[in-house]
C-alpha cells in the first residue's frame, strides 16, 4: 500500500510534461510537421519506406519534400482520394492531420539518385 503511494507520487510530477509533449497533441490548428512525424509512422511508412534491410523495395514510391513536385495541394489530395495502389485517408484522418503529414513530408530531403548499374565503362 504504502509502495503504490510512494510510486504514484513519483510518477505524478511526470504528466504535465507528457500532456505537453508534441508526441501527445494530435494535429493541431497550425500544420506540425512533428505531429506528422507520427502520424507517417502510423499510416505510411507500411508502404513508403523501407523497414527490413533484406526487403528488395518498397510497395509505393520513396516520399520526400519534392514528392509530386513539392506542392501541397498535390500531396493533400493524394493523401485525401489515394490511387490506384494507394488507400485514400479521407474517412481516417481529419485534414489538419493530413496537413501536418504534408507539412513533415516538406521536411524529408529528397532521395539521392540510385548508383549506376552494370559493369563498369572501360
Ligand atoms: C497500401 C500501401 C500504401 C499506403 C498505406 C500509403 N501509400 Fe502512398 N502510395 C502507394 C503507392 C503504390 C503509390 C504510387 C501510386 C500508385 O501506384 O497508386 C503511392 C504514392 C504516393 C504519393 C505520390 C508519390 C509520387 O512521387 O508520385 C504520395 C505523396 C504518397 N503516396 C503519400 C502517402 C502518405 C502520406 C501516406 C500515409 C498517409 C501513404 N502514402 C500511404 C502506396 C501506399
Amino acid at each position: 500500500m504504502q509502495r503504490s503511494v510512494l510510486i504514484f507520487a513519483a510518477v505524478l510530477p511526470v504528466l504535465p510534461a507528457l500532456a505537453a509533449s508534441p508526441a501527445a497533441q494530435t494535429a493541431a490548428a497550425s500544420p506540425d510537421a512533428g505531429a506528422g512525424r507520427n502520424l507517417f509512422a502510423q499510416h505510411c511508412v507500411v508502404c513508403h519506406v523501407k523497414t527490413l534491410v533484406t526487403a528488395v523495395r518498397t510497395y509505393g514510391p520513396p516520399l520526400s519534400g519534392e514528392s509530386l513536385g513539392g506542392q501541397a495541394a498535390l500531396l493533400r489530395a493524394q493523401i485525401s482520394d489515394g490511387s490506384a495502389n494507394m488507400p485514400g485517408f479521407k474517412y481516417s484522418l481529419e485534414p489538419p492531420q493530413i496537413d501536418a503529414i504534408v507539412a513533415y513530408l516538406k521536411t524529408l530531403p529528397a532521395p539521392a539518385p540510385a548508383p549506376p548499374t552494370g559493369p563498369a565503362p572501360r
